[in-house]
């Protein structure tokens, strides 16, 4: 996948391209990032971006002539452009599993200051947001992308790592534990240390259900549970009511 980065700070990506399961994507090329400073496409000789608000008001707004030649100058015909924005969709992990398989090039505009001139979202095909709270620029939010999009990529990380993991299927995942077996009194669950295959795998099953009742409800009412994870649920809501009672 090709991932390329229009940003006004490309040397905030320095330690993300050369850290863990990133630099490995890139040494193994199944990712390819490519940095591009916007500043570089600004044509009067102070290299201005961004200019002040029409109407007036506070910051700076990111110049639509500037950004649209950036833009022009890395644009494929497979590209998705992606302009970061709190005003986008809501990433989650179902669209970075879209991503993964859907997409060879993306190009993702980080904003700063005040946020773009509108007309941008002109050039654009679509705007994701990484949450309901405000970062000073979109470089921090395009890591969050490529970084959970690059660990979906076949061949990164081996697709055991991530089929249990929390999302999938919108459940939580199961509690872990390593050794000491015994830590301040708390003893890991014996049946993880039974070797019984089947009871670690209905004990797992159960904590996944156990966590995503207890920690996000509101997963539970997406998720499509199987009979067994149904049981489970049940047997969970009637332990937790007699806790209560
Ligand atoms: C300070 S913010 C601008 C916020 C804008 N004035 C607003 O209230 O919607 C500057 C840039 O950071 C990026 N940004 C900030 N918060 C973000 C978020 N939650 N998700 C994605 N990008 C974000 C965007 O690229 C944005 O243009």
């Amino acid at each position: 996948m090709n991932i390329k980065i229009l940003t006004l700070f490309p040397q905030m990506f320095n330690d993300f391209q050369n850290t863990s399961i990133i630099a490995k994507a890139l040494k193994n090329q199944k990712l390819n990032l490519e940095l591009i400073d916007i500043r570089d496409f600004a044509d009067n000789k102070f290299k201005q971006v961004d200019d002040y608000p029409a109407g007036g008001g506070q910051g700076m707004v990111l110049k639509v002539d500037v950004i649209y030649k950036a833009i022009q100058s890395v644009k494929t015909d497979d590209a998705l452009v992606v302009l970061l924005s709190p005003k986008g969709k809501v990433w989650d992990q179902r669209k970075a599993y879209t991503w993964s398989k859907k997409y060879k090039t993306i190009i993702l505009i980080c904003g700063h200051y005040e946020g773009f001139d509108a007309r941008i979202s002109n050039y654009c095909d679509l705007e994701v947001s990484i949450g309901d709270y405000i970062l000073t620029g979109g470089e921090l939010a395009s890591m969050v992308i490529i970084d959970s999009v690059a660990r979906l990529l076949p061949g990164v990380i081996k697709t055991e790592s991530h089929l249990n993991e929390s999302f999938n299927n919108d459940l939580l995942d199961y509690d872990v534990y390593t050794k000491p077996v015994v830590f301040d009194n708390k003893i890991i669950p014996e049946v993880l240390l039974s070797g019984h295959h089947k009871n670690i795998d209905d004990w797992r099953e159960k904590s996944r259900i156990y966590n995503t009742y207890s920690k996000r409800k509101d997963l539970l009412k997406k998720a499509q549970l199987n009979l067994q994870q149904k049981n489970f649920l049940n047997i969970i809501k009637k332990d937790c009511k007699e806790e209560e009672n």
